[in-house]
């Protein structure tokens, strides 16, 4: 086997140690140096091959030469990093003293821009003509005690409403609320009347469809005072279909159930589509060819709420009414499926 003469190698070191520091310098670029700094550590750099041939040296020199190898390795390592930072502030250097951004130009592509949800839109709507009417804003808790959402509105503890089918129940008790009306009952049970207020939230069910979903959003209003009467409501929905809608609006109440409040009514609008509320024509199918379309419920304070409440319904009378904010909102813009709200898909949203 042919031995290296240890001369060999020293020699070589010797020249690799001279060279390199030049070789870097020349590199210009950070692609150029990486290049330079492969051909002497690369696996078939000059470093390396050297450090193949230590092998053949003889056994007595190899220590001192692998020393010397490893001494000059970490120079190079060194070197090269310190090279780099300098390139890399030259770089630096010439970017800052290149003509500045001016970061106040206007894009050349138009800038997208964030917009209102249109449930949002509804409900800033909605708040703003019952603020208008003197309503204030009231709050309160997703997770309700189930007398606040139930028991003290006169639900029967066996009301279906208060089914596990249809009503999200908390492992401990409580429950999400159904419905805005524990507001009717928060504020009742805290403040004497009168009283005049709207609860925006959202209310919870176990429906799911293309007009249904488990988390939708109502909105509450209620007045309590002495002498109310179904006038007041009946007045109050004419205002509230007028600013929401438009004049002229037609506006009717069915008589219907709801626990909480006696007489009780669904109202309907004219159909905001077809307008073909006056009976002439068929409508359309938004309005299912009756040319009338249901947008809340309504009615007057039952006693029994008043009195959970510690009301004295001799004295004190009011209305309450409820409505669906989305659905508010599928009629205004004509959306077909509630469940569009929700996906947050921006080709819907950019349409409002
Ligand atoms: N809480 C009723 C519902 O969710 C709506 C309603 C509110 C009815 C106020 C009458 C009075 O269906």
């Amino acid at each position: 086997m042919e031995t290296a003469p240890k001369d060999t190698i020293d020699q070589a070191l010797a020249a690799l140690a001279e060279a390199f520091p030049r070789r870097f310098e020349a590199a210009e670029t950070e692609q150029a140096l990486r290049d330079e700094n492969a051909k002497i550590l690369g696996k078939k750099g000059e470093l390396t091959a050297i450090l193949k041939e230590l092998g053949k040296a003889p056994p007595e020199s190899r220590k001192a030469i692998g020393e010397k190898v490893n001494v000059l390795k970490r120079d190079v390592e060194a070197r090269f990093e310190e090279r780099l930072r300098a390139i890399e502030k030259k770089r630096r250097d010439a970017d800052l003293s290149a003509r500045p951004f001016d970061l106040t130009l206007p894009g050349r592509v138009p800038a997208h821009r964030g917009h209102k949800h249109p449930i949002n839109a509804v409900r800033e709507d909605v708040i703003a003509i019952f603020a208008g009417l003197g309503f204030a804003v009231h709050d309160g808790p997703d997770v309700e005690l189930e007398e606040n959402n139930f028991g003290k509105l006169g639900y029967p503890p066996d009301h279906p409403a208060t089914d596990m089918q249809d009503t999200f129940w908390t492992t401990d008790g409580h429950l999400l609320r159904s419905h805005t009306s524990n507001i009717q009952v928060r504020a009742m049970s805290l403040q004497k009347p009168p009283m005049a207020f709207i609860a925006p939230g959202s209310v919870f069910r176990r429906d799911d469809d293309a007009t249904h979903s488990p988390m939708f959003h109502q909105l509450e209003a209620f007045l309590v005072d002495r002498r109310v009467s179904m006038a007041h409501l009946r007045g109050v929905l004419s205002e509230f279909a007028t600013r929401l809608y438009g004049p002229g609006t037609p506006v009717r109440l069915r008589p219907s159930y709801f626990p909480f409040v006696e007489p009780g009514a669904e109202v309907d609008i004219g159909c905001v589509f077809c307008r073909k509320a006056d009976g002439t024509r068929a409508g359309c199918s938004l309005c299912k060819h009756t040319g009338w379309i249901e947008i809340l419920g309504c009615g007057m304070i039952h006693p029994v709420v008043f009195e959970a409440c510690g009301i004295d319904s001799e004295e004190w009378t009011g209305f309450a009414l409820g409505m669906g904010l989305e659905r508010i909102a599928m009629l205004r813009y004509g959306i077909p499926n509630i469940k569009l709200f929700f996906e947050n898909d921006p080709r819907f949203l950019a349409q409002f």
